[in-house]
């Protein structure tokens, strides 16, 4: 369809960006997210390269309810908050924690999931019993992810990767002493990993939020909505029967 100067004119800066830039139309609703981390997003299915899991659920929710199609864009964790806000993803479903560093740059929804940071180690390693052991340790993590920002108040010996897999693989080498991450993908990667074990500390319980970019109030709201009516038809737990074993 073309548009005439004078109907662009008459267009808001946003859909003029849609037009110029990206290529997306009114009808797909965009979701950006890091497929490594299990059962939230990872990539598996028949063809073996299908995004899955817990988010892309909850994303495939929020764009049926918004008559929308879904496209998912699967790109390093540390890349979602930049495509967010220059409009090549609408939003963020990535099991990303809420943190005020965060608010600064984009929105969140009502938060859905409560986790917390745990460490990870070969099961023949006892030097962990606390936080403070973690002083000075070779810790690896995924890059831009909570655990990365926090491995680096405990020790200058922080090794970041794209994704927690290859993280894990430092550690199964024995290059690093430990992983922080996640609870739920850990306790996905510990299955995997019968060697590992995980260690359970006292860290402040986190958050999951989906993000959209600043003010993008309508979206936000329809997302929200979406949460609030599944929490309440039992979509959302289902959700959770279905992914978190
Ligand atoms: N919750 C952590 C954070 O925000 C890690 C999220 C990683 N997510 C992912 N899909 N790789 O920072």
């Amino acid at each position: 369809m073309k548009k005439s100067i004078l109907g662009l004119a008459g267009l808001g800066l946003t859909s003029l960006l849609m037009l110029t830039g990206c290529g997306k139309s009114d009808d797909v609703l965009v979701v950006g997210t890091n497929a490594s981390f299990p059962p939230f997003e990872y990539v598996g299915g028949p063809s073996g390269d299908e995004v899955k899991g817990f988010d892309i659920d909850l994303a495939r929710q929020i764009a049926k309810d918004a008559g929308k199609t879904l496209k998912i864009e699967n790109m390093n964790f540390d890349s979602l908050i930049v495509a967010l806000n220059s409009g090549k993803i609408d939003f963020v479903a990535s099991g990303m924690t809420i943190t005020e560093e965060r608010q600064a740059s984009v929105d969140f929804s009502a938060p859905y999931y409560e986790a917390t940071q745990v460490v990870l180690m070969n099961k023949d390693n006892d030097s962990i019993k606390s936080i403070d052991d973690l002083n000075g340790k070779r810790i690896a993590v995924q890059l831009g992810s909570t655990g990365d920002i926090m491995a680096k108040n405990y020790s200058d010996n922080v090794t970041a990767f794209n994704t927690g897999f290859e993280a894990v693989m430092e550690l199964r080498n024995a290059k690093v002493d430990l992983v922080l991450f996640d609870s739920e993908p850990a306790i996905s990667f510990l299955n995997q990993n019968p060697q590992l074990k995980m260690v359970e500390l006292d860290f402040e319980p986190e958050f999951y939020g989906l993000a959209v970019s600043k003010n993008q109030t309508e979206l936000l709201s329809q997302i929200n909505t979406t949460l609030s009516n599944m929490k309440s038809n039992g979509a959302y737990d289902a959700l959770v029967s279905k992914h978190m074993k």
